[in-house]
């Protein structure tokens, strides 16, 4: 019988946040041996953990943009609405003229939305996924023949450097999405101030945030009726199968997600529906019948911890716009 070896806990930390969307043609069909180390030590781990970075290879990208559709995903809408419907007070919080700097950019799409109504001079897309980012912001500069728009390959996590042309004032970081849900407290704190860092004296932050709200609302939006979250959480075993060359069956795992009070935040789980047996060159692991691959957590902050983080991460003076029902807001943060 193979041995299966064990190693410690890997906690899962950033998913799309640093990621942004993929490529066509999703990640890489193999993962670096670093990369694949690491996959395999989160499987191995006491815990079983898979970082929700790799949600997004070319169907997980789609599945996430299905999920943005659904009649209870409430997040993107929201936010959505608190930009059009806000855009003049944003543009008075934020100041219009100045530099938007998106972290984990992918599409540009809310970007296209942001600078025409910042009147912005400069854009700076920064994602992980260089190639898929170039087009994006090749049909921004087509969309908004002013702007100077500009990618950047690096992921803002392990801190970035702009360009030195791009100006040093009235620079505005722009995180949408919630995508800083997908971070721990303490991870969120460092990114946080990496992003105070990029702002510079003078700029700001506008980053988007969903709340704690009724239970059954919350676990909807994770849990959909139609199940294109379960199928979003079971594509990534067949994304890691292709990174680590694993047998994961996807059919065998059963899609969970629930509220952690405790924690404030929604956890994805895939549960075994019996025992498997999962193998990859160079290790496996056994799992019992209902053991857990924990996938993803998102954090729900209540406004004013999320102003607290903010303070402690180097911001001044904030200011939000909210729904009628508190479900969602939209911060800004002057650095
Ligand atoms: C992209 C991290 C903001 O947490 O709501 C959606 C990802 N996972 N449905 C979120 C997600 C399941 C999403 N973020």
């Amino acid at each position: 019988m193979p041995t299966v070896q064990n190693h410690p806990t890997t906690s899962i930390d950033s998913g799309r946040a640093a990621l942004g969307a993929l490529p066509p043609g999703g990640a890489h069909a193999r993962a670096s041996p670093s990369e694949r180390a690491a996959i395999a030590a989160g499987l191995q781990g006491a815990a079983a953990s898979i970082s929700p970075k790799y949600f997004y290879d070319q169907r997980g990208s789609e599945l996430f943009e299905d999920i943005t559709g659904l009649p209870e995903y409430y997040p993107t809408r929201t936010e959505h609405a608190l930009l059009r419907q806000h855009g003049g007070d944003i543009a008075r919080a934020a100041g219009t003229g100045g530099v938007v700097i998106e972290p984990g950019a992918g599409s540009c799409e809310k970007a296209r939305l942001l600078c025409r109504r910042l009147r912005a001079s400069h854009f700076v897309g920064v994602d992980i996924s260089e190639d898929f980012l170039h087009g994006a912001v090749a049909r921004l500069r087509a969309a908004l023949p002013g702007l100077d728009a500009r990618a950047v390959g690096g992921d803002i996590t392990a801190g970035v450097q702009l360009p030195p042309d791009i100006p040093r004032e009235r620079r505005l970081v722009f995180y949408p999405g919630s995508s800083i849900g997908n971070f721990d407290p303490p991870q969120a704190l460092r990114l946080l101030r990496h992003m105070h860092a990029l702002a510079l004296d003078g700029g700001g932050l506008l980053i988007g945030i969903d709340c704690p709200k009724d239970v059954a609302v919350l676990e909807a939006a994770y849990d959909d009726a139609a199940g294109v979250t379960a199928e979003f959480n079971r594509n990534v075993l067949a994304h890691v199968n292709r990174l680590i060359g694993s047998d994961f069956d996807p059919r065998q795992w059963r899609h969970r997600a629930f509220f952690n009070a405790a924690a404030s935040r929604i956890e994805m789980h895939l549960e075994a529906m019996g025992p498997q047996r999962v193998r990859w060159p160079g290790g496996g692991r056994d799992f019992a019948a209902c053991e857990r691959i924990h996938t993803e957590n998102s954090y729900k902050y209540p406004l004013p911890a999320f102003t607290a983080l903010l303070r402690e991460a180097g911001f001044g003076e904030t200011r939000h716009w909210t729904d009628p029902r508190g479900w969602y807001a939209l911060v800004h943060a002057r650095a």
